[in-house]
C-alpha cells in the first residue's frame, strides 16, 4: 500500500473544507462560512449517507451478497449508493422524478445503474410517483433492499455521527448558527441534534423552498397543499421520518429564481461551483442575517456540485427561456448603451456596395453583421456573415453581386429613448436591434450585449 493513499474511493469521503464567503455577503454584518460538501468524491454530501446507510444495511442483515439496491433518489444519493455498490459489487436500480437534470440521470447510468424516470407532478401516493414505484420494485425484486433515504433513520445518523462531528472539530464550535437546505431532513436533523448537544446556544435553521410543505408544518403542525417548484433536492410534499423538529429552531423560505441567481453569483464572485440548493441556502442565510440585531457567525452546508446543473442553472438559454434572468427590461436603451460604454459609433456599408466588399469589411474588422445605408443615411437593410458567406461558397451569389441580394430581415429598428422591453423579444430570438437617434443609426444591440448589461447590473 502506497504511503498517504486511501485504500479505495469510499475512504476519500468526508474531510471537506469550510470557507468564508467574502463578496455575496457584503451587505450584511454577519459572517457566512460554507461547508463545501461538493468536494466529496461523488460530488455531494450524499456520498456520506450512501456509504453509511449501506454499511448499516449489511451489518443489520438487510442487504445480502448478490442483492439489488433500490432507491428513489434525486440523483445525488444515487451516486453515493452507486459508488459504494461499485466497490462492494452490488447492482442498483434508481427511480427519479422527471424534473431532475439530464446530467444526474446520465451520471447514474454511467455507474451501470438502471434508471427509471417517473412524473414529478403526481401525489406521493399515486402509483406513478417515484416513491410508489421504488416501493413496488423493492416488493417484487427478490433479494433487493429499498434504501429509502426519507424514512431510513441511518440518513440522519450519518450526519449525527460523521458530518456534524467533523464540522465541530474543524471549527471548535466557533459559530452561532447552522443552516442547511432541507429535503429528507437528514442533514438538518442529524447535524442539528449533534450541535444542540454540544452547543446549548446554537441556532439551527432550515432552508425550505416556496411550494414545499416542510417549513409550514414546522410552524403550524399542519400539512398544507404542496405546489411545484424547480429547485432540486430542497423541499418535500410530505414529512419524511428523518425529521425531528425539536432540534430545528426556525426556517427561511426561498424561491426558485432568487436561488438560481445566487447560485450563479456564488461562482462569479466566490469561485464556488455549487448546485441550486447552495444558492437557496445562501439566500436563506442572508435573509436570516438581515433579521438579526447582532452580527452572527453562520455556518451553511452546501450540498452538491454545480456540474450537475450545467444544462440548467449554468446555461444562459435555459435561465432566460424560463424567466430566471431578471426580466427587468423596463430601462431606456440609452441607459443600457451608457452602462455598456458603447461608443455610439457603428460601422456601416452603402447600398451600392458588392457582396465581396461586405465580406472583406467583416473579415477585416471582425464584425458578424453590418447595417446597410442609402445615400441619405437611412437604414435600408442588414447584412450578416451567416447570410453572406454560405451563399457565396455554395455559388448562389457572386462576390460582385449587389449587397441587396443578401439582406437579412432579422433586425428591428428602435429609437435610443425607447424602453429595452420593446426589443427584448426580438433580441431573445437572436435578432439584432439597430438603435437610432432622430432617425439616424447610432448603435447596434445584440442578445449578448443585453446579457452583459444584466451581468454588469449584478443580476446574474
Ligand atoms: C442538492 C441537495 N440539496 C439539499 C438536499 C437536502 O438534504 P437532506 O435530504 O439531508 O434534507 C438534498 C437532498 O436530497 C440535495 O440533493
Amino acid at each position: 500500500m502506497m504511503k498517504g493513499a486511501k485504500p479505495n474511493v469510499l475512504e476519500a469521503i468526508g474531510g471537506t473544507p469550510i470557507v468564508k464567503l467574502n463578496h455575496v455577503t457584503k451587505d450584511i454584518d454577519s459572517e457566512v462560512y460554507v461547508k463545501l460538501e461538493y468536494m466529496n468524491p461523488g460530488g455531494s454530501t450524499k456520498d456520506r449517507i450512501g456509504a453509511y446507510m449501506l454499511d448499516q444495511a449489511v451489518k443489520e442483515g438487510k442487504l445480502k451478497p448478490g442483492g439489488t439496491i433500490i432507491e428513489g433518489t434525486s440523483g445525488n444519493t444515487g451516486v453515493g449508493l452507486a459508488m459504494w455498490a461499485a466497490i462492494h459489487g452490488y447492482k442498483c436500480i434508481f427511480v427519479l422524478a422527471d424534473k431532475q437534470s439530464k446530467e444526474k440521470i446520465d451520471n447514474l447510468r454511467a455507474f451501470g445503474a438502471k434508471v427509471v424516470v417517473c412524473p414529478t407532478n403526481v401525489e406521493p401516493e399515486d402509483p406513478r410517483s417515484y416513491y410508489s414505484v421504488s416501493k413496488r420494485l423493492a416488493d417484487t425484486i427478490p433479494n433487493s433492499f429499498y434504501v429509502n433515504q426519507y424514512d431510513n433513520l441511518h440518513n440522519r445518523n450519518t450526519h449525527y455521527n460523521w458530518t456534524a462531528p467533523e464540522m465541530f472539530e474543524q471549527t471548535q464550535g466557533d459559530f452561532d448558527v447552522f443552516m442547511a437546505g432541507v429535503g429528507t431532513g437528514g442533514t438538518i436533523t442529524g447535524c442539528g441534534k449533534f450541535f444542540k448537544e454540544k452547543m446549548p446556544n446554537v441556532e439551527i435553521v432550515g432552508i425550505d423552498c416556496v411550494g414545499s410543505i416542510i417549513a409550514h408544518y414546522h410552524k403550524t403542525g399542519e400539512i398544507c397543499e404542496a405546489h411545484s417548484y424547480v429547485l432540486e433536492g430542497v423541499g418535500e410534499d410530505f414529512i419524511p421520518e428523518n425529521y425531528d423538529f425539536s432540534v430545528i429552531d426556525d426556517f427561511e423560505i426561498v424561491g426558485d429564481k432568487e436561488s438560481f441567481l445566487m447560485t450563479r453569483k456564488l461562482l462569479k464572485y466566490e469561485g464556488i461551483y455549487a448546485g441550486g440548493s447552495a444558492g437557496a441556502a445562501i439566500c436563506g442565510a442572508i435573509k436570516y442575517a438581515q433579521k438579526q440585531k447582532t452580527p452572527k457567525k453562520i455556518l451553511v452546508l452546501l450540498h452538491d456540485s454545480g456540474n450537475r446543473y450545467a444544462s440548467k442553472i449554468y446555461n444562459d438559454d435555459w435561465m432566460s427561456d424560463n424567466g430566471y434572468l431578471d426580466a427587468s427590461f423596463n430601462v431606456q436603451i440609452a441607459d443600457v448603451l451608457q452602462e455598456l460604454e458603447k461608443n455610439n459609433s457603428v460601422e456601416t456599408i452603402k447600398d451600392n456596395a458588392t457582396i465581396g466588399e461586405a465580406i472583406s469589411l467583416m473579415d477585416g474588422k471582425g464584425f458578424t453583421q453590418i447595417p446597410v445605408l442609402n445615400n441619405a443615411g437611412d437604414i435600408v437593410g442588414l447584412v450578416s456573415e451567416k447570410h453572406l458567406v454560405k451563399p457565396v461558397l455554395m455559388g448562389e451569389f457572386q462576390r460582385d453581386d449587389n449587397i441587396s441580394l443578401a439582406f437579412s430581415n432579422k433586425y428591428k429598428v428602435v429609437d435610443k429613448n425607447e424602453l429595452l422591453e420593446n426589443v427584448a423579444e426580438a433580441l431573445l430570438k437572436k435578432e439584432v436591434a439597430l438603435i437610432t437617434e432622430n432617425g439616424k443609426l447610432v448603435d447596434i444591440l445584440t442578445e449578448i450585449d443585453v446579457l452583459h448589461y444584466f451581468s454588469k447590473k449584478d443580476r446574474i
